[in-house]
Formats: C-alpha cells, structure tokens, sequence
C-alpha cells in the first residue's frame, strides 16, 4: 500500500512544516507540531485495493432531508439517561475516564445488553487493542455474560477496524482503547496526537456513512494531560466522563458534551463483584451510615442535573501550627472554599485564620453548584464550635460575600427529597436570609 504523504501542523497557530519539530519557528510554541495526512482518505477493502471515500457537495439546506434519528435505548437507564435518552444512530460517544476506573466493564456490559436484546445476528462487536480475547472473556463470566451475539475483535490497526465495521451488520461498536489504535499511514508511534485524531477519524467517518453509533474508550490521566480524549472531545458528539473515587465503589458518569441531549445529567453505578450495577437511589449512597449526632457534619441537598441528590459534607477545623493555615476541600471548589471561610471569619467573628480546615463530601461526590455553599459553611462551624447539628436537618443555599444566604434554583425539588429521606429541619434561604441568622438559630 503505498504512503500517504504526511506533514507537520502546529495546533497552535496552524503553520505547516514538512519535518517534526519540538519547537514551531513561527509562533514559537513547544511541542506543539502534530502529523496529519495530505492526501485524500481512502478505505481498505477486504480484498486488498483501496477505494476512495466520496467527496460531499455543498448542498441546499432546503433540499436536505432530515431522518428522524432513531434512539435506541440501551437498557441500562442510568446510561440511556445520560446519553439524553438512548443511543442516536450512528453517533461518536468517547468514554473517558481514569485507568481502572470500571471503563472497559460498563462497555462490555453494555454490549451483553444490546447483543441480547437484539434480534439480528452478530451485530455487536467489541474491538480490544488492549486486552487480548481470553481475558476479555474471564472478565464476561464474572460478569455472567455469555456472549453469543457478541464479536470480539483484538485489532488495533484502525483501516482493518474500518474494514471489520463496513462488511459487518452491526447495530453498535466500541473501540477500547483509542490510544492503542493507529494507521500505517503515519509514522508517529499508537497514541500520539496525530495517530489518536487521524485514528478515531476514520472510524467515525465508517460509523457516520453506516450510521453506526461507535463508542470510543479513552484514558485520561490524574492531570488530565496526555495526547487522547482532549484532541478528541471536538471530533465526537457526546463526551462522556466515568469518575469516581477507585478505592470507593461508587462510579459517576457525566456528560460534558451532547449533540443529541443534555449535559447536565449524570449516571450512578455502584462497582460490584458482579460488575457495574444501577444505584436507584444515589441518596443512600452519599449520605454515611447513622451514627447519632456528630460535630463537623451537615447534610445538604444538591441537584446534579434533574435529579435532586443529598450528600453529607463533612469538616474537620484543627488549631494550625503554619503561618498560612491549610485549606484542603475534597470534592468541593477550593476557591469557594477559601470564600466561605472568608465570610465566616469576618461576618460571624470565628477566628478561622488561627486553624487548618479541611472538609471533605463522603461517598467520592464532587459537588460544584453554588447551593452547596451553605453545607460547607455549616460543617465548618459545627467542627470549629464541637457543636453536632440537630438531627435529620440538611441545608442549602449560596453564601454570599456579605454574609447573605441566596435562593438558588429549583428549591422545591431539594425539599421534597429530603422529606422523602426523613429529613425534618430543613435550612433553607426562604426561611433564612444571612448566616448570622442560621448561626443564631443552630449554634448559639
Ligand atoms: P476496568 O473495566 O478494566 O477498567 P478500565 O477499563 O477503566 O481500565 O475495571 C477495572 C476495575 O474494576 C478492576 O480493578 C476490577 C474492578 N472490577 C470489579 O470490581 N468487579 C467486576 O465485576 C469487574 C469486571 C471489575
Ligand atoms: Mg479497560
């Protein structure tokens, strides 16, 4: 087959070089020259030639006919949910998460789902360049699917992917893992940026001309850096994030793009010896075992997505022995953070800047939303005062810098989960209008 001619693009101000350099001579950029293919794409078909892939002609919009694209459930509902609803026909959704994180699992899960729900012979395939066939099938009987709708392929070559998707009838096909895969036509080794882009290019292309949805897995790092599911994230039409603490059990997924839905959604799993299982109700897994009153402690009603969501904020406010005390939040934004502790110090007179505060939302949770506010800045007077809050109680509400509590969005929602759970005292910004208030009221 013979080469594709191939140059250098840096991604940061577009100029072009025929050789790789570490450095762009225009604008100066490092590391920055990624390869891409000159020449026409062409497919490899299965008896050896190549055959050219059609141009497309600009066309009237008016003359366009739309298809209604059909949605295919999958079945498993905390994904379907975040897909916004089922799987669109020949659409990209890159599956990122940390390594371990349960990727290849739901995948595989989710394969044994459409394979047995599907009526037309091998229509699901599921191609591996990282694990090899024997150990993908340990991992099904664990997971007690027996697999005989379902293909398996361990290829990494992504034309003799594309050759595989064009002659099959399939309803559905993940490639696990983008990194791994790679074209002959570039030099740069199976995970660098062009080999990556140019890579998941063509299986898309084979996937949109076929309208088959492709389900790309790729690895992210704790820094998030690396050449993979960022590059990617534009090419795709959903990007969905798998996280969750490894060493916990529970599993989030998260869109943070959809073409064909909402981003806001997200998906709880909870990791299993029998592989990944819906958690129906997210409430019990975040809030931590009873266990009576407990100073440092508040439970407070976040909305992730539609669904609203409680979770227990947990502080812990210690004497420093630094200069600068610490600050360490898990699962909640250092900056706001520093804020609330900033609104503490100065509207309720607790001389915070004399201790180290570290707080922490149980269960792996990252909770963003502003509403939060108030549960953090309740756990951190509760450790700071030793004083427990009343029992059954759970909060919400922005903090602002004048020590103003803040309606936030869809309060109703909030307050109906909690009195679902039990929850009798409810803290909330129409009934308190500054954190004095609520200091008076719970702390005094
Ligand atoms: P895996 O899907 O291989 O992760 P990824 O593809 O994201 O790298 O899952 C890895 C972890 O999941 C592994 O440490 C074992 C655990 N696991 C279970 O706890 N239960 C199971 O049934 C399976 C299949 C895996
Ligand atoms: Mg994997």
């Amino acid at each position: 087959m013979s080469k594709t001619k191939t140059f250098f693009v840096c991604q940061q101000c577009g100029a072009q070089f025929p050789k790789w350099l570490g450095r762009c001579s225009e604008c100066g950029e490092w590391n920055s020259l990624v390869e891409t293919p000159q020449a026409p794409m062409t497919l490899r078909t299965s008896r050896g030639g190549e055959q050219a892939l059609a141009f497309e002609k600009p066309r009237r919009l008016s003359e366009i006919k739309s298809v209604a694209r059909s949605r295919a459930k999958t079945k498993i509902k905390e994904l379907d949910r975040v897909l916004g609803g089922g799987i669109v026909s020949g659409s990209a959704v890159l599956l990122a998460g940390e390594p371990g994180i349960g990727k290849s699992t739901l995948m595989l899960q989710l394969t044994a789902k459409v394979a047995a729900n599907s009526s037309i012979q091998n229509s699901v395939l599921y191609v591996s360049g990282e694990e090899s066939a024997e150990q993908i099938k340990i991992r099904a009987q664990r997971l007690g699917i027996k697999g005989d709708n379902l293909l398996f392929l361990a290829e990494t070559n992504a034309d003799l992917i594309c050759t595989q998707i064009s002659e099959l009838n399939l309803q559905i096909a993940i490639i696990d893992s983008v990194q791994t895969i790679w074209t002959g036509e570039l030099a740069g080794t199976a995970g660098s940026v062009g080999q990556v882009r140019e890579s998941t290019n063509r299986l898309l292309r084979i996937g949109k001309k076929r309208g088959i949805p492709i389900f790309l897995i790729g690895h992210v790092t704790k820094t998030g850096a690396i050449a993979g599911p960022k590059v990617l994230e534009h090419m795709v039409d959903t990007v969905v994030y798998f996280e969750g603490d490894r060493f916990g059990s529970v599993r989030l997924l998260r869109s943070t793009k959809n073409r064909f839905g909402p981003t806001d959604e997200i998906g709880i799993f909870e990791m299993t010896n029998q592989g990944l299982i819906e958690a129906s109700n997210p409430s019990r897994l975040f809030l931590s075992r009873k266990r009576g009153k407990v100073p440092g402690s508040a439970v407070v009603a976040t909305l992730e997505g539609t669904r609203p969501m409680l979770v227990e904020i947990q502080a812990l406010v210690v004497p420093t022995q630094l200069v600068v005390p610490r600050r360490i939040g898990q699962g909640v934004d250092y900056q706001r953070l520093q804020l609330i502790t900033a609104v503490l110090t100065k509207k309720l007179n607790l001389p915070l800047a004399g201790f180290d505060i570290y707080v922490n939302v149980t269960g792996g949770l990252k909770v963003e939303e502003p509403a939060v506010d108030l549960g953090v800045a309740l756990a951190i007077i509760s450790s700071f005062k030793n004083l427990a809050l009343r029992e059954k109680t759970v909060c919400f509400g922005e903090l602002g810098l004048l020590g103003e509590v803040r309606p936030v969005s869809q309060m109703d929602k909030r307050k109906k989960e909690a009195r679902r759970l039990g929850f009798t005292t409810i803290i909330s910004p129409e009934k308190y209008s500054s954190i004095a208030q609520v200091f008076k009221q719970f702390f005094k």
